[in-house]
């Protein structure tokens, strides 16, 4: 896909994707131009990631367009150079897992998106790499997300930063220092749910393996009079909420509390005890687990909370006056309570609470208190008892995380990783006291942020060798000075109005301000002011123009706060305290010491100092936290209060600073790496010096000379444009270049898997026909000598078995019953049998006659009755007539009938003379007359006793079989035939000519029945019978061409019978 970019007049940039559908790739009616440099996804490249590259980098409203069009999509980072710039997004936007820590390290800061991790992780490498010293600082106003920020830095360390060898307490003791340090130091306030009310800084010692090993608090000016006093709407500090709320039963009745932050006096000024983002009651588990995790004993547990709970006692003491008007404690229960928590006597408390003691002349004096001093006097311990447990508490913190081989050589070579997370700047409605010292310790801090911006900047060029131009801006030091200036500053006359003798009032000091500050340009009373701004500002109250804009203080409680006063006797009876961390907090010595302590804003100053050194002595690095709305709600860019913070944090300055030169920088190596392709010389290596492959490809993309420079180690380039065509062309080149390089890897890939694949083939295929060529080739040699031994064998087969011929010989035996097994006769008629090789012959007999006895039997098994008796019949008849007769062959395949006429057919009155006789047979039949020889037609029945001739109706004759003497039948083919009677039967006529159609049928069933198969007589020419009494018949037989049957005229029945062609 080509990639077209378009400018169109608004000075939009517009990336075609489609020619009807355009994507908007940037936005901006003063051209911001927001693509960066980069690989990164489109919703990352929403404005610039840094402000350096704003084409028009003193638009204010270019930087806050930038910055609201990034807030818009959840991109709270942003970078001015090395500066993070980072708005409270008041929501969880999931960027601070695990995965993203892991996405930040060990990468070049600017080739991710900015983020805070990208910060944390180029501070830990330069602290490794360079083993100096680093210091991040963190502003922004209140509620801006510094602490949130410093908790992601210490958790990015805790979680990517290996385990020190002794274990990993450590890291969960910076951890852990955490929720103790806020239930006790932050508050809810107007600006913020979980204000820090002192300003923190804290070291953490890493060894030469960049493990933590140790670390160090140190902790500014706590806002004690929270104390005492809220705002409406605001609270205490957490930890009296969450010991009520979260406090065990048991705890809160020794601590003689209830569980009801409305019972205690100094709970209830801000009328807010329950906020809904707070949970104290699991803020309290926290803070209980922390506290053993910072090594705390039980028992100091129990003296801390102790302390907690008098103080809410304190706050419940009240006086009433007497009758002169001295004031006398009312609450005795609270006394009794304070005494026991604390330690100390209930009488000289109760004496302290409401009588001063004055030292004149060398003697002790004590002055009862009125009511409103006794007032004072209770707040004043207070605050004194928790602000020095305050400090106490860090001290012990201090103790825990101090490195456990601090004695250790090593110790030497740990550096220091310093993170600073102090109060911003704040203006509030009416300022006091506390502000004044939050803005004077902001304004130091810029102070140094911009001299050492400045002299970075300058270090550098010197460093690569360009010409420094001189860049303007504001410095605040002049601010500074008014406030901090020896015998001159305002801190110095507040000192000495605190401290000289005399009725010193807030008034006073302000005259004595107006005195000797009355010509600074930063300061303004109502008397110094004109006409005009005279309006603003009350009697009681001055006004500095900070950097960041103006502050009006009210001098009401000035004096007060500054002294810290707390009076003697009080003093005197926390020193007696038998609670060991008020006796660590009251030291003996404080009462002895003459020396007037230093004052609270004296002190201050001199931390402040003392900070500012130590960040001096640190490489610094700068995470800048906005607030988006006051409302802390997400989403919401409340642009008013944005160019405010914009304003006074000083980033217009800042990025004037950075872009006083050159808009854009990069370490030649870094350059060319990212943009040789676009160059065939520098494509795809450079084989020289970097320098010279930069200066090559510069020259090839056309820069002209007045758009860079080139320094020792980097090329500045002036205008963010000439670095965003460059980066134009990157894009186009990269879409194809990310195609030809997918082609080549495509290309590749396939061809790499096409030749495993034929590879495997060729495998394959070698090995299959290795496999076939062996067994083919085992298969002839099998073949060759199977032959050789049978041409052996046969050769020798008549020679007596050896082992040359013993192959053959069973071959031939192996294929003969092989081959007799495929060629067994099919039925008992069938004689064919393979001739057998002469050594089988005998066993060829055994199995033939085998074979015929097996298929006999299975033959016989299978015939049916009937089939037997016909087969029967039929073997007695070839008996009989086999080559006997002519016409018997005939015969043979026409099935013997079981008999020849129906019982229809037989006349019932001779079924009726047969009696019970079953007929067994029945056959018309010609019976010729014994004299005549004329034909009648008969029929013929066998019973199972006799032969019976019949005519119609009548039994014409009966033979027994007893009397049936024998059958004389011809040879020829005629059907005449005999039956020869017993002589002696006179019952008898005589023998019986008859002439059958089926005579073989007939006789042999006859036969059979009257069981004279022996007697059945087959004449040749001629036959003899009895034709009656005395008297014999001749019947000759001659052949013939056909059947004649006659009476010759020598008185015999001739026959001639036919010839037939089976004779
Ligand atoms: N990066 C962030 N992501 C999500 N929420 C945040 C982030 N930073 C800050 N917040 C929200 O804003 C609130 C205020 O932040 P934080 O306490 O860090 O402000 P601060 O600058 O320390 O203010 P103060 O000067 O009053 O101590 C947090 O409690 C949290 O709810
Ligand atoms: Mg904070």
């Amino acid at each position: 896909m080509a990639l077209q970019v378009e400018l169109i007049p608004t000075g939009e940039i517009i990336r075609v994707v489609h020619p009807h559908r355009p994507c908007k790739l940037a936005l901006g009616s003063d051209g911001v131009r927001v693509t960066m440099e980069s690989a990164l996804t489109a919703r990352d490249r929403v404005g610039v990631q840094d402000f350096v590259l704003l084409e028009n980098f003193t638009s204010e409203a270019a930087f806050m367009e930038n910055l609201r069009r990034r807030f818009r999509e959840n991109l709270i980072y942003t970078y001015i150079g090395p500066v993070l710039v980072s708005v409270n997004p008041y929501r969880d936007l999931q960027i601070y897992s695990r995965q993203h820590m892991e996405r930040y390290r060990g990468v070049s800061f600017y080739e991710v998106p900015p983020h805070l991790f990208a910060v944390a992780d180029t501070v830990y490498r330069a602290l490794r790499t360079e083993r100096r010293d680093q210091a991040v600082m963190i502003s922004g106003e209140s509620g801006a997300g510094k602490t949130e920020a410093t908790k992601r830095l210490l958790q990015f360390y805790a979680e990517t930063c290996p385990a020190p060898e002794r274990g990993g307490a450590v890291r969960d003791r910076l951890l852990q220092s955490n929720p103790v340090l806020e239930a006790f130091g932050n508050a809810k306030t107007l600006r913020n749910d979980n204000s820090s009310r002192f300003g923190k800084y804290m070291d953490v010692q890493f060894d030469f393996k960049g493990a933590p090993v140790g670390g160090h608090i140190l902790s500014y000016l706590l806002e004690k009079s929270r104390v005492v006093h809220q705002n409406h709407g605001e609270r205490n500090f957490h930890i009296f909420y969450q010991l009520l709320e979260g406090g065990e039963e048991e705890t809160l009745r020794r601590l003689g509390l209830e569980r009801n932050p409305q019972s205690y006096l100094y709970l209830v000024k801000g009328q807010c005890a329950k906020v809904s983002s707070i949970n104290d009651k699991s803020d309290w588990k926290v803070v209980r687990k922390a506290l053993t995790v910072i090594d705390f004993t039980e028992e100091e547990v129990e003296e801390l909370l102790s302390i907690v709970a008098s103080v809410l006692h304190l706050g419940n003491i009240h006086f009433a006056a007497d009758e002169e008007s001295n004031a006398q404690v009312t609450t005795e229960n609270q006394i009794k309570y304070l005494s026991r928590l604390l330690g100390v006597e209930g009488a000289t408390l109760r004496e302290a609470l409401t009588h001063r003691k004055i030292i004149a002349k060398g003697e002790e004096l004590l002055s009862p208190l009125n009511l409103e001093q006794a007032a004072y006097a209770r707040d004043a311990l207070a605050k004194a008892v928790y602000s020095r447990t305050f400090t106490w508490l860090v001290g012990k913190i201090n103790r825990s995380l101090a490195s456990k081989d601090a004695e250790s050589p090593s110790w030497r070579s740990t550096t220091v990783l310093g993170l600073l997370d102090i109060y911003g700047f704040e203006v509030f409605q009416h300022n006091s006291f506390e502000q004044f010292c939050i803005n004077y310790c902001n304004e130091k801090l810029q102070q140094l942020f911009i001299e050492l911006t400045l002299k970075s900047e300058q270090e550098e060029y010197e460093a690569e060798g360009i010409a420094w131009e001189p860049v303007q801006y504001f410095n605040n030091k002049i601010i500074c000075d008014l406030v901090e200036e020896k015998f001159k500053g305002i801190i110095s006359i507040l000192d000495e109005e605190c401290l000289r003798p005399g009725e010193a009032t807030d008034l006073t000091f302000l005259e004595k301000l107006e005195d000797t500050v009355k010509q600074h340009p930063h300061f303004l009373t109502h008397k110094l002011a004109d006409q005009r701004t005279r309006k603003s500002l009350g009697r009681g109250e001055f006004r500095l123009l900070h950097y960041a804009g103006e502050v009006t203080y009210s001098v009401t409680g000035f004096l007060d706060k500054n002294n810290d006063l707390l009076f003697r006797n009080l003093k005197e009876t926390m020193c007696s305290s038998k609670n060991p961390i008020m006796s660590q907090c009251f030291d003996r010595n404080e009462l002895s010491d003459k020396k007037r302590p230093e004052t609270v804003a004296t002190q201050f100053k001199l931390s402040l100092l003392q900070l500012v050194e130590i960040l001096k002595s640190k490489e610094p690095a700068y995470v800048r936290c906005i607030k988006p709305n006051d409302a802390k709600q997400p989403g919401r860019f409340d642009e008013v209060l944005i160019r405010h913070q914009v304003k006074y944090l000083g980033l217009m300055e800042n990025l004037r600073v950075r872009r006083a030169g050159f808009a854009y920088r990069r370490k030649y190596e870094v350059f060319l790496q990212r943009y040789k392709s676009l160059c065939p010389e520098t494509w795809p290596t450079w084989a020289g010096r970097p320098q010279d492959g930069v200066a090559v490809l510069v020259r090839h993309l056309g820069y002209k000379p007045e758009e860079y420079k080139m320094g020792r180690t980097k090329i500045f380039i002036r205008f963010p444009k000439t670095l965003f065509a460059t980066e134009d062309a990157l894009e186009v080149r990269r879409q194809s270049l990310a195609t030809k390089i997918q082609a080549a890897w495509r290309g590749f890939h396939w061809r790499q898997k096409f030749l495993r694949v034929k590879r495997s083939a060729i495998c394959i295929q070698s090995w299959w026909r290795g496999t076939l060529g062996r067994r083919k080739a085992a298969k002839r040699k099998w073949a060759a000598q199977t032959i050789r031994r049978l041409i052996r064998g046969f050769i020798l087969r008549h020679a007596p078995r050896c082992p040359e011929n013993a192959f053959f010989l069973d071959h031939v035996r192996t294929s003969f019953l092989l081959n007799l097994r495929r060629q067994l006769p099919r039925n008992v008629l069938d004689t064919s049998w393979p001739t057998p090789p002469p050594a089988l012959r005998e066993a060829s007999e055994l199995l033939r006659e085998l074979c015929m006895k097996n298929m006999v039997w299975k033959y016989c098994r299978s015939i049916s009755p009937e089939w037997k008796q016909q087969l029967q019949q039929k073997a007695v008849a070839s008996e009989i007539f086999k080559g006997k007769k002519d016409n018997y062959p005939q015969s043979v395949p026409r099935l013997f009938i079981s008999t020849r006429l129906g019982a229809d057919e037989i006349s019932p009155k001779v079924l009726q003379a047969l009696g019970s006789e079953p007929i067994q047979y029945a056959v018309p039949v010609v019976k010729y007359d014994r004299k005549g020889y004329k034909p009648r037609s008969r029929q013929l029945l066998l019973t199972p006793s006799a032969v019976v001739i019949v005519e119609d109706a009548k039994v014409k004759q009966r033979i027994d079989y007893a009397n049936l003497t024998g059958i004389s039948v011809s040879s020829l083919s005629d059907s005449l035939f005999v039956l020869h009677v017993q002589r002696e039967d006179n019952k008898q006529k005589g023998d019986v000519v008859l002439q059958s159609d089926h005579v073989i049928e007939t006789l042999t069933k006859t036969a059979l029945s009257a069981d004279r198969v022996n007697h059945v007589n087959i004449n040749q020419g001629s036959i003899t019978f009895a034709g009656g009494p005395g008297r014999d018949g001749i019947i000759d037989f001659t052949p013939g061409s056909e059947l004649l049957i006659t009476k010759a005229k020598n008185g015999h029945l001739a026959v001639v019978a036919p010839r037939l062609n089976s004779r």
